[in-house]
Order: C-alpha cells, then structure tokens, then sequence
C-alpha cells in the first residue's frame, strides 16, 4: 500500500498524468463554466421543443446520464438517453439533439447524430474535434469546443457540467448561483483532501482504494442521480483501475438482486459491498438500505458505507462522482497499473472501422 504515499513511483506508474487530471477537477469545472458562458447560441432554433435527446458512449455518455439526473425533476419536456446508433422513432424534428463524444469520432454517436439531421432536429454537439464537429459546422449548427488532450472520462467536468449549464442558458431549466457555487467550493475542498500530498492516514480516497483492493466491488446506488454515480463509479473502476466491478440501484435491486447472495459464497467472500448514505434520502430508502445490508453482509469480505456530502443534488453528486473517480485512479496504482490506457477500447474500435 506504500505506494499511495510515494509521488516518485506514482509519477513512474502514472504515463499520462491521470491523477493530475483528476487533481485538476475543480479548474476543470471552472473552465467549462467558461465555455458554457461563451457559446454562441443564437444560431440554436428552438421554438416549442418537444423533447431533449443526448447522445453519447463511455465517458461522454456518461455527461448524458448526469445531466438527465439533476435536470429530470424541473425540465418541461422529456430528456432521452441515446447510447446506441439508433434514434428512438419518437424524436421528431421538432426535438433539440446533444450529441456528446470527446473524440468526435465515435460511431455510435454520428450515426444516431446524422438521423438526427436527416429528421430536421435541432443540434447541439459537443467533443474536442473529430467528425462530429466537422459534421456540425458543414450543417450550419451549434458545435462546443472543449479542450483536447484527454481521455473522455477525464474530460467529464469539460463534457457534463458544459451541457448542464447550457441547459440553464437555453433556459430548459434553472440553475441557482448558490448551487454551484456550493458544489465548486466542496470540489476545490475535496481536491487538496483528495490529492496525493494527502497521506492515506488522512485521505478518503487513498482509504477507499485500500478497502477495494483484492476484493471485487459491487456499488449500490439509489434510483435518481446516485444511481448515475454508481455507474459512474462502475465505469471508472472497470476503465482506470482495470479491474471488474458490477452495480445495480436502490429500490430495484430489492426485488431481484438481494435474494441472489446465497450461493457461490467462495466467491463472494472476496467481493466488497458499496453503499451511498444520503441523508436526504427517503425513510423507506433509508431503512431499505440497512435491512438490505443486514441480510446480506455475511456474504461480503466488506461492507463500505460511503456518506454522500453536500446539500445541493449538484454537490452531492460531484463531490461523490470526485471520490469515486480519483480513488479508481489510486487503486490502479495498488494493482501496479497504469490508469489511462484502455487498450481494448481502441482495439474494438479499429475492428469496427474496417466494416465502414
Ligand atoms: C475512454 C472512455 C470511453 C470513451 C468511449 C466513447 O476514456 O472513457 O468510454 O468515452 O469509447 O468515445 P468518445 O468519448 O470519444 O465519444
């Protein structure tokens, strides 16, 4: 576990920096405030808008998940998730389309981008190149430029809060001052706690690593934006960690999942169990989520409770989107592996090409 606590053997691990993006988290969101606030959105035809679909795989699909969790109580119109190549038939030309892919390149999200146009849809495309913005601009519509240079999922400040925050100035929903400025000041809290100055002794994120370590997780989240960190959380520990991790959300799993733990107990004494504690979470969420721990604990090596901090939901999901991303960068370092490759990925990539 030393090498938590060793920035010169970190450095050797680290080939592209991935704990220094995810140090950098706060300027990240501050930058993307930038962006959102100087897009040109006169050129975005919006009268009655019927419906919000956002497109996106991976890491910037992931931009889609979040915003559709925070915005889903307030917005007036239906907000649909895309991860495919297909367009639901329901997203009528009269519909607003976010395509989302840092690359630019994913193919999932032209196809589905260019139905979008073929409808006559309003878009809006977000990446740091590649043919989506190249498709943007030779149809006339808006393209969002992020910075370059990163791996989609350690663009995710640069990806989800840019959209999030055009949402509010497309006025599809309100977005308060306080809010934000709430969650930007947990994060900036966060980053020097979370940072590798911080020992393990100290340090959540460290500690949460060090619990994961050698056991295979299972992340519990709560129906609404906790069930998108939980995935959130999934995803990171799969793609920085390399390592698997599975998840499944509250209430859901209460009626199917939780009779699932009796068998294979070999195995799953090497698992660890995750669950958020919210505290605004509901009396029936709350007490669901302890008689499910009390039944099934036995089965678990470790059962972590990770409190959920924050008032706002924009709070309580960053900062718990934070631990969860930077402590998947520091259990990579326990299993001796460098976080940002993703070797796989591009390999199914280039396979996929070659059918074009
Ligand atoms: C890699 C990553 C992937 C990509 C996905 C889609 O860091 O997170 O999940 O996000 O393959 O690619 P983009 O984001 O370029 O559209």
């Amino acid at each position: 576990m030393e090498i938590l606590d060793d920035p010169v053997k970190i450095k050797s691990l680290d080939s592209l920096d991935m704990l220094g993006v995810e140090e950098k988290f706060y300027d990240q969101l501050i930058e993307a405030k930038k962006i959102a606030q100087s897009v040109d959105i006169s050129r975005l035809k919006l009268p009655n808008t019927a419906g919000i679909a956002i497109l996106g795989m991976g890491g910037s699909g992931f931009a889609g998940d979040i915003v559709k969790s925070l915005v889903i109580d307030s917005v007036a119109v239906p907000v649909e998730i895309v991860k495919g190549y297909e367009l639901p038939g329901f997203v009528a030309g009269n519909w607003l389309v976010i395509g989302v892919s840092y690359s630019g390149n994913t193919e999932e999200t032209i196809s589905a981008v260019r139905q979008a146009l073929k409808r006559g849809c309003e878009l809006l495309a977000v990446s740091a190149g590649g043919e989506i913005e190249r498709i943007a601009e030779q149809n006339g519509k808006t393209h969002v430029k992020v910075p370059s240079g990163y791996q989609p999922r350690g663009a995710s400040g640069y990806l989800f809060f840019t959209t999030f925050l055009l949402l509010g100035r497309l006025g599809f929903i309100k977005i308060s001052d306080n809010e934000i400025e709430e969650a930007l000041s947990l994060i900036s809290e966060k980053a020097e706690l979370y940072g590798r100055n911080t020992g393990t002794e100290k340090n959540p994120a460290k500690k949460l690593a060090v619990e994961l370590f050698g056991r295979l997780p299972v992340i519990y989240g709560i129906n609404g934006f906790l069930s998108t960190v939980a995935y959130r959380w999934k995803c990171e520990i799969n793609e920085n960690s390399k390592c698997p991790c599975f998840w499944a959300e509250f209430p859901e799993l209460n009626h199917n999942e939780t009779v699932g733990w009796d068998n294979l107990k070999e195995q799953t004494q090497k698992m660890v169990l995750v669950v958020f504690r919210d505290a605004g979470a509901s009396d029936k969420i709350r007490v669901r989520i302890e008689t499910t721990v009390k039944l099934i604990r036995e089965q678990f090596d470790l059962v972590v409770e990770v409190p959920v901090e924050g008032k706002s939901r924009l709070a309580k999901a960053l900062s718990t989107i934070y631990l969860g991303d930077i402590a998947s960068v520091y259990l990579a370092f326990l299993y001796n592996t460098d976080p940002t490759p993703v070797d796989r990925i591009a390999v199914l990539k280039a396979e996929l090409a070659k059918l074009d």
